[in-house]
């Protein structure tokens, strides 16, 4: 058994679309918990540090640009697997390459404005977590 948290976002595409409850819905059928949530608007400030790690891309500003366009649903999620649980539920990164029935081939219309984010590794994810709810914000089921 291995038990995981990962960071999970629901884009501001994702909440204008209204899609937090259909999202959150998918979490919990797949076996993810939801161990800690808020809704923020991130500043620019915000954005481009949480992304610093693709700061020399050519998409960096847009990136920063969208992710700062309107509210984003930010949680942490807990279960077995959960970064690669939830890496599955999304699809992938481009939604005209993500398979059938994933949040981002349903419901995604480009690779700049594709809905969620997910951490994609189980280090990332603890940083990631952490960037966004401190060290002790969270609420495990497990322990
Ligand atoms: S990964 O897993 O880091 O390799 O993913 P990657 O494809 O490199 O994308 C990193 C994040 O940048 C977003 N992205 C883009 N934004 C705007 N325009 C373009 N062309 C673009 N390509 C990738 C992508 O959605 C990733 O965001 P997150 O929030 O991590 O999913």
């Amino acid at each position: 058994m291995s038990v995981e948290q990962t960071l999970s976002i629901i884009k501001p595409d994702g909440v204008q679309k209204n899609l937090i409850g259909e999202i959150y819905s998918r979490f919990e059928k797949a076996g993810l918990r939801i161990v800690a949530a808020k809704m923020m608007h991130l500043s620019k400030e915000q954005a481009g540090e949480f992304y610093a790690v693709h700061k020399e891309r050519p998409f960096f500003n847009d990136l920063v640009n969208y992710m700062t366009s309107g509210p984003v649903m930010v949680q942490a999620l807990e279960g077995e697997l959960a970064v690669n649980v939830n890496r599955d539920l999304m699809g992938a990164t481009n939604p005209a390459d993500a398979d059938d029935g994933t949040i981002r081939s349903d419901f995604a219309d480009s690779i700049e404005e594709n809905i969620v984010h997910g951490s994609d590794a189980v280090e990332t994810a603890a940083a990631e977590i952490r960037f966004f709810f401190g060290s002790d914000g969270i609420c495990p089921r497990t322990r």
